[in-house]
């Protein structure tokens, strides 16, 4: 069986332009430079990145709010480019998105009930008019908030409740596979671990698979299968939770989970904290050869040379060794850096 979402090689350039009157291209944003990756049904795949490295872009192209420049989005083996029409429309309901900011995100002249039940105006077929609101009360029940709030208005919420506000929205369609960009990022450190349960508890209760987006690794790895580290457009590497969180091969990873807390203090003695120097280059002006290398501590004369791919390093690919994942280092097969907490 396809994988229920597969990406492959996807790409989003904007056009930088000078002039006001007549517009000159002078270069591109890079923001999504060559994206893959793959998510199974019921599977949760966590998408991390520092700031602008193209993480919403993403999501915004799985859920058609952005046309990719090039790349295939499939949906079970079906290129959603080759699709249009009813058949796109279909397609793309069973694939929806939760905002970060839910205070921007919720639109403040409308009331709960109305913002719940807007997706039905675009998809009649899925509730009929007579049955909405019955159907939105039990999506507020379902999210944990009380279905006697439709009519009240976003303000009158708090974060994480109008975060579960925009949980029950995405869900209004029942899609099967939910894109949450950031979702816990504008709420109270306190709040964070109530939502993130919240979508583990839908996901068991409606088997769906989820594209959950961090800027952090310590937000995902609560809730994810697979992780995906993003740098600058590209994903440098992949794995599943232990393979990233206790086997990190690029040295960008190692960098990111040097810098995550860590509760014991005797883990946190033996640690090497790594720290990122210089800043994230500029998406219209991307290094030659390794993206990273700018700011990479293991960088050497074949970084500038050759793009590393995205691939299972060659010498570890006999070995039963959890560092045997996809990793976009020319070097990802040396020993890595030991980051404590065993
Ligand atoms: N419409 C646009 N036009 C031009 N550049 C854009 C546009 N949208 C995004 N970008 C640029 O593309 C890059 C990636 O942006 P994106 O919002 O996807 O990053 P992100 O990883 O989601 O960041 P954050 O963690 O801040 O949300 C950034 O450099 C951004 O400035
Ligand atoms: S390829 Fe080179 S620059 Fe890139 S991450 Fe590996 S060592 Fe660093
Ligand atoms: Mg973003």
């Amino acid at each position: 069986m396809p994988p229920i979402l597969e990406v492959r090689g996807l790409v989003k350039h904007y056009p930088l332009t000078r002039g006001v009157l007549f517009k000159k291209r002078i270069g591109a944003v890079k923001a999504v430079d060559g994206v893959d990756f793959e998510l199974a049904a019921g599977e949760t795949l966590g998408i991390v990145g520092e700031s602008g490295c193209g993480k919403s872009t993403v999501a915004k192209m799985l859920v058609g709010l952005e046309r990719p420049t090039a790349g295939q989005i499939l949906y079970k083996g079906e290129d959603l480019a080759a699709l249009s029409g009813r058949a796109l429309k279909a397609v793309r309901r069973n694939i929806q998105m939760v905002f970060q900011d839910p205070y921007t995100s919720l639109n403040p002249r409308m009331t709960v009930g109305d913002i719940i039940g807007e997706p039905y105006e675009i998809h009649p077929e899925v509730a009929p008019k007579g049955d909405r609101r019955r159907r939105v009360r039990e999506l507020l029940d379902v999210v944990g908030l009380n279905p006697e709030y439709i009519n009240r208005y976003p303000h009158q919420f708090s974060g994480g409740q109008r975060q579960r506000i925009g949980i029950a929205r995405g869900l209004a369609l029942r899609p099967e596979i939910i894109v949450a960009d950031e979702p816990v990022s504008a709420l109270d450190v306190s709040v964070q671990a109530q939502v993130v349960n919240l979508l583990e508890r839908l996901q068991g209760e409606f088997g769906l698979s989820y594209v959950f987006i961090a800027h952090d690794l310590s937000v995902v790895r609560h809730i994810a299968d697979r992780v995906g580290v993003m740098y600058l457009g590209r994903i440098v590497e992949t794995g599943t939770d232990a393979e990233i969180y206790d086997h990190p091969t690029h040295p960008y990873t190692q960098a990111l989970l040097s810098a995550v807390p860590v509760p014991d203090p005797d883990a946190r003695e033996r640690r090497e904290r790594i720290l990122l120097t210089g800043d994230v280059p500029s998406p219209t002006n991307i290094p030659s050869g390794c993206r990273f290398r700018t700011r990479c501590w293991k960088a050497r004369e074949r970084c500038a040379l050759e793009v590393p791919a995205l691939a299972v390093p060659a010498a570890l690919h006999d070995v039963a060794t959890p560092a045997r994942h996809r990793s976009a280092c020319h070097f990802a097969d040396e020993k890595h850096i030991v980051l404590g907490g065993a």
